[in-house]
């Protein structure tokens, strides 16, 4: 339902955008197809992650669990990127790593996704995809917002243990990635793909 409004108004917005050439029709056809490839592919990528964070929380304890987050997630999105041809990473309006920053459309879908959280919607229902003009192409980008959960609190939330948050400072010494609470949006997979 949030993908077929989100649909509506890119639609809406791509005629203003000034792309006369793809009616309004077929380009939310081709966001369509576009999202419904992707989707599942993030899927796996969360709950891969969520299972090597599991796994590496109960064996070594969150210091080790630190590199799966900051070696194994990019690890298997570059993986996804290739197997799919789209690029993919994460990104966050609190960041850790500013590498994960976000672009100006980003920035401004994931605080839409903030709103919307805000006047009711879970988080691990909201999306939304456009068609943008970057240099000069045609480009899908696709944003799916990542739900806080419980597992995530020990390296996010506001109660860190000591040795973890020494860790992190000292990765991280502009790390903005705390202080999250269950359900909150931690931030969301940002993907894009040439049309
Ligand atoms: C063991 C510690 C740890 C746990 C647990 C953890 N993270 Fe992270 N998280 C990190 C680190 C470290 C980074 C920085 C990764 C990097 O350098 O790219 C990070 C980065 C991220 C990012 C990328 C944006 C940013 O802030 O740089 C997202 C999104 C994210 N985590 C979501 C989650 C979610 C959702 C969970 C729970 C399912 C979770 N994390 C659990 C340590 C953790």
């Amino acid at each position: 339902m949030q993908m077929k409004l989100a649909i509506a108004g890119f639609a809406f917005s791509v005629m203003l955008a000034g792309f006369p050439a793809m009616d309004a029709g077929a380009a939310e056809d081709a966001v369509a197809a576009g999202v419904a490839e992707i989707k599942p592919e993030l899927k796996r990528f969360a709950s891969m992650l969520k299972k090597e964070l599991q796994q590496a929380l109960k064996t070594g304890g969150p210091l080790k669990a630190i590199e799966v987050c900051n070696g194994k997630a990019p690890e298997i999105a570059a993986r996804i990127s290739e197997e799919t041809g789209w690029d993919v990473g994460r990104t966050s309006l609190k960041w850790r790593n500013p590498d994960n920053a976000p672009d100006a459309w980003e920035r401004k879908v994931l605080e839409d996704f903030e709103k919307r959280r805000a006047r009711g919607e879970k988080a691990q229902a909201i999306d939304y995809a456009e068609i943008v003009e970057q240099d000069g192409r045609r480009v899908l980008r696709y944003m799916k917002a990542i739900p806080t959960g419980k597992v995530c609190l020990a390296c996010h939330g506001s109660n860190i243990d000591s040795a973890v948050r020494a860790r992190l400072d000292e990765f991280y010494p502009d790390d903005r990635a705390r202080g999250f609470r269950p359900g909150d949006i931690r931030g969301a997979f940002t993907v894009s793909r040439p049309m």
